[in-house]
């Protein structure tokens, strides 16, 4: 697959083609991601949590996400990597977010920023544009605030919160942000935002009308025992591992493992050598 660009990802929203997007924090699956031929990596601060083991996004810091990003650019050429721009990265001044996401593209090599935030942070993603920085949006349900005291509950379930849902990524959109992750907004906000902006909507928790969809990969592949409500698994890896790791165990204990597949032995006589010397 070549370089997935801006630009494509543009025309399959003309086109109609859904654009498949899934977060990686590490070189082997980034690996895997572009071995299935996804167009875009998520570098998602929800790293905090499926890789780190924090309870929220708000601890996950730039160096997180530059280090994270490092491992999954060399593992995946063709997709378009978007780094996230962590909690409180981007809030205390253009500068500061300027700095921050010049290091996720310098030091990561990632393609582009996400930020959370709706038309209060239009001038931040206008400064990143103004730069040259490519960056992706992110509405409705927004984690980084949800673990501050926001909610996790479904966004436009009326029609004065969908509208202003709706506001949000049209002042995105004229900010210049190339994309917009809707998060756990109803299906109808997705419907009515995918038709009114140029740029294509990926969606999660958001129906199936938008122009893309993305999932966290662990709970795409089933890792832990509980994912949210629309994340579909698409294999249980927990089952996977477990067992393995358990036929493993069982094995090391009874001395079935290594068999003599998995050994290797000195040549000819030169055992009967060692043992003569050291025997
Ligand atoms: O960090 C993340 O994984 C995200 C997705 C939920 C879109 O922001």
């Amino acid at each position: 697959m070549d370089k997935v660009t801006v630009s494509r990802l543009w025309k399959m929203k003309a086109a109609g083609e859904k654009i498949a997007m899934v977060t990686a924090y590490d070189y082997p699956t980034a690996m895997l991601v572009e071995r299935a031929g996804l167009e875009m990596i998520l570098v998602g601060d929800s790293v905090g949590m499926v890789v780190l083991g924090y309870e929220s996004p708000v601890p996950v810091t730039v160096d997180d996400i530059v280090h994270h990003t490092k491992a999954v650019v060399r593992g995946a050429k063709a997709p378009l990597v978007v780094a996230d721009m962590p909690f409180m990265s981007y809030h205390v001044s253009r500068e500061q977010a300027v700095t921050n996401a010049a290091r996720l593209i310098q030091e990561g090599g990632a393609d582009a920023v996400k930020l959370e935030g709706g038309k209060e942070v239009a001038s931040t993603v206008k400064a990143l544009v103004d730069v040259g920085i490519p960056v992706m949006a992110h509405i409705g349900l927004m984690p980084q605030r949800a673990s501050v005291g926001g909610s996790f509950k479904v966004q436009g379930t009326d029609a004065d919160t969908a509208a202003a849902i709706v506001e949000d990524a049209v002042a995105l959109g004229d900010a210049g942000a190339f994309s917009v992750v809707l998060e756990f907004v109803t299906a109808e906000t997705a419907e009515v935002i995918t038709q009114i902006v140029d740029m294509p909507t990926i969606g999660i928790g958001s129906g199936p009308n938008c122009d893309g969809q993305v999932l966290v990969l662990h709970d795409l592949l089933g890792v832990y025992d509980e994912a949210p409500s629309f994340a579909r698994p698409y294999a249980d890896l927990n089952t996977v591992i477990t067992e393995a790791l358990t036929e493993y165990r069982d094995d090391v204990r009874s001395a079935k493992y290594p068999s003599e597949k998995y050994t290797v032995h000195m040549e000819g006589t030169e055992a009967k050598k060692l043992k003569k010397k050291r025997g």
